[in-house]
């Protein structure tokens, strides 16, 4: 066995659902899918059912998710295309940054005007990251209000060579900006359609070989910042469906993914480390609580099951696929809540990783 020990994971992009949407899954089912993919902690989107946009809906999910999480935890909060900029000074020292959705996806929180994107960079004038869904040509719009207001900006799940493109650039201009690429972006591509059918149906979409490449070769220069999973479970039912919502879970995948990456030489055990831990950690500003931390044996490979998984939804596009590692060990604050096979602590051990 060859135990690795990686401090204090955590994901800064996954849907935990719950609230009006917990037949997708609960905050307890996926933390404890959190937890089995070895991370310490989650940051979760606001792109729930309410959607978290003021600030009594925030104030009910914290209530509901203190009392349910598994995992640490910390919360977004969401720019709604109603022009929610007034609460921002009541909200920003309890959430870890802003979501804005600047193109359409799973939710309710679409913002196509530049001059309410304007606006929202405006009035966020605080150290917490603005986070952007941003595809193609939005990339560069956003880039322009991250160079006139210097906020920080975390770019989510970039998928393609022409946004590495502006990215890269961007960091070379000094801009204050970090990229996080998702796994199904780095080991699928267009070409899996049509085997996976609305399994492969997420947002952004699943792109070309050439893009595929483009992200492994960022990954390669050191441009990548994050691993981020954007776990976002939907019933296989609602995914058969007529009509297939957008998202695929991921937290339990992930790391075992990427090692698979280590162990084809894409990248070095060194780069993955930090993509998975530090780098998410200082860009949202968390400290790591002492004895947290994952071990995992990375030597062993295994096949990725669904009935295997603990997220709710209970499927993954990535059933059937060998992959390497195995998380044996999970603790935080000094507490054992993993032992590679059952969660060992109960709902409400998760706590709030950002102040108040
Ligand atoms: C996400 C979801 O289902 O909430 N879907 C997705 O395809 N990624 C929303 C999102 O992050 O875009
Ligand atoms: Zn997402």
């Amino acid at each position: 066995m060859s135990l690795l020990r990686i401090n204090g994971m955590i994901d800064p992009h996954v849907h935990l659902r719950d609230l009006d949407w917990e037949h997708k899954g609960t905050f307890t089912s996926e933390t404890a899918a959190a937890i089995a993919g070895g991370y310490w902690a989650v940051l979760d989107m606001p792109n729930t059912m309410p959607s978290t946009i003021d600030s009594s809906t925030l104030a009910m999910k914290k209530n509901t998710i203190r009392n349910k999480a598994l995992s640490d935890w910390g919360l977004y909060f969401g720019a709604a295309a109603s022009d929610n900029t007034e609460f921002y000074r009541s909200i920003w020292g309890s959430v870890c940054g802003i979501k804005i959705y600047n193109n359409a996806t799973t939710g309710n929180l679409l913002i196509e005007e530049q001059a309410l994107r304007e606006k929202i960079y405006q009035a966020w004038h605080c150290k917490r990251p603005i986070a952007v869904h941003a595809e193609g040509e939005t990339v560069a719009q956003i880039l322009e209000l991250v160079k006139k207001y210097r906020r920080f900006t975390h770019f989510t799940h970039i998928s393609t060579a022409e946004e590495i493109h502006y990215l890269r650039q961007a960091k070379a201009d000094g801009l204050p900006i970090s990229i996080g690429v998702t796994p199904h972006h780095l080991y699928l591509t267009e070409d899996d359609i049509p085997s996976l059918g609305s399994l492969g149906l997420m947002k952004p979409e699943l792109k070309t070989k050439h893009d595929q490449a483009a992200l492994w070769q960022a990954i390669a220069e050191g441009l990548v910042d994050v691993i981020e999973s954007d776990h976002a479970p939907h019933t296989l039912e609602e995914k058969m469906s007529d009509s297939p919502p957008y998202g695929v879970p991921g937290l339990e995948t992930t790391l075992s993914l990427m090692l698979l990456a280590v162990r084809e030489e894409r990248l070095s055990l060194e780069q993955l480390i930090p993509m998975i831990s530090e780098n998410p950690r200082s860009i949202f500003g968390i400290k790591c609580p002492p004895d947290t931390y994952t071990l995992v044996d990375i030597n062993i490979s295994h096949t990725i099951r669904n009935d295997e998984l603990f997220t709710q939804c209970g499927w993954t596009p990535f059933n059937g696929m060998q992959v390497m590692g195995r998380v044996r060990e999970v603790w935080i604050r000094g507490v054992q809540v993993f032992d590679g096979e059952q969660i060992l602590v109960e709902a409400g051990f998760g706590q709030n990783i950002i102040a108040m």
